[in-house]
């Protein structure tokens, strides 16, 4: 069972444990409050994409860097959840992400993922080692996500990128800043920054409908299929095309649902688009092929789903399917 393939092979180098911390108030300079003991939650991206495809009953396994402090939870959650743990140790422990929620409105404090760690450690090609070890079998995808600790190096995806290709995986590749500008240089299969991360690396604003598709042929240039994601507008998806017929280029409008925080859609939107792209027991299919108009229902379905819920908690799959019923059409542009 052990050595069976992952069908699926998430990276997650800054993994955390996710808490809400509900305040009677919003703070102002003095305040102390005493707020109840938060629950913590083990998250980070990589994590929430094997989560979800999990729970779509897939092979998922993770790789990455997990503090030995914090080992007992994290391979608890995967165990709970059936994801492999193909996680590297590291000294130290778990990072603490806190969502502060008070009634003027939440905010967030993000700490570093093992700020003690050195380059010498080589914490990069450790986590690679375990999640891609020599003569193994091969994932079909690799999912490349999240931020890194320094150590690591904004290099570290691309050299993934092109480990798992070798392999013979699909690549796809969700960062932001240099880590995705390098990446991109490995040619990913997939590509998924959101708006944001597409204007940072391309350096040109996303506001108009024309612009974007200038930046998805752009992006098309490195990976053959681009998921541009707009928040709760929705989704830009675009591939190469089949030979001859150029560009496939789509905007899927998002259902609209009661968000609580958007944190982990983009992960569990990409983790959906995986899971329909790549079929459990059909073949895979043309990187550059045309997206199916179900394929981008589900995955904005999802997405939309997981912003109902707290941080990396998954959403519930039977309001995924209510989305997904409601989704669509999709069409050319985000204008009308
Ligand atoms: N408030 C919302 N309402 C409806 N759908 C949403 C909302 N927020 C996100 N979505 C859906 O989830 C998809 C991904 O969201 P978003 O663009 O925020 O990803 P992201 O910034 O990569 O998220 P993260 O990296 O935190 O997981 C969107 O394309 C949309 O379909
Ligand atoms: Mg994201």
């Amino acid at each position: 069972m052990e050595e069976q393939n992952p069908e699926f092979a998430a990276m997650c180098l800054a993994p955390a444990f996710d808490s809400t911390v509900p305040l009677p108030a919003f703070p102002r300079p003095g305040d102390v409050f005493a707020a109840p003991e938060a629950e913590e939650f083990p998250g980070g991206k990589g994590l929430n994409v094997a989560r979800w495809l999990a729970v779509r009953g897939r092979r998922a396994a993770l790789g990455g860097l997990l503090g030995e402090g914090d080992a007992g939870a994290f391979a608890a959650e995967m165990e709970r959840t059936g994801i492999a743990d193909r996680m590297a140790r590291v000294p130290g422990r778990v990072r603490r992400n806190e969502l502060f929620a008070a009634p003027g409105g939440d905010f967030k404090v993000n700490r570093p993922s093992y700020p003690w760690l050195s380059a010498a450690d080589a914490p990069g090609a450790l986590a690679l080692g375990r999640l891609a070890p020599d003569g193994a079998p091969p994932p079909r995808v690799a999912v490349l996500t999240g931020s890194m600790p320094k150590a690591v190096g904004k290099g570290f995806y691309a050299e993934a990128a092109k480990r798992f290709a070798a392999l013979g995986a699909a690549v796809a590749l969700d960062a932001s800043g240099d880590a995705l500008r390098l990446g991109l240089a490995a040619r990913p299969a997939v590509v998924k920054p959101n708006r944001a991360e597409a204007e940072g690396v391309l350096g040109f604003s996303l506001a108009a409908d024309g612009d974007v598709v200038r930046a998805l042929r752009l992006l098309l240039d490195s990976a053959a299929a681009v998921v541009l994601s707009d928040g709760a507008t929705g989704c830009w998806f675009a591939t190469r095309g089949d030979a001859g017929s150029g560009p496939f280029v789509r905007f899927m409008p998002s259902p609209r649902v009661d968000a609580v925080d958007p944190t982990g859609a983009g992960d569990t939107m990409l983790a959906e688009f995986l899971h329909r792209r790549h079929p459990a027991g059909a073949p895979d299919p043309d990187p550059g092929a045309p997206v199916s108009e179900d394929a981008m229902r589900w995955a904005v379905a999802a997405g939309a789903a997981a912003a109902t819920t707290r941080g990396a908690t998954p959403p519930d799959p039977a309001l995924v399917q209510a989305l997904f019923a409601a989704a669509g059409p999709s069409r050319p542009s985000r204008g009308a």
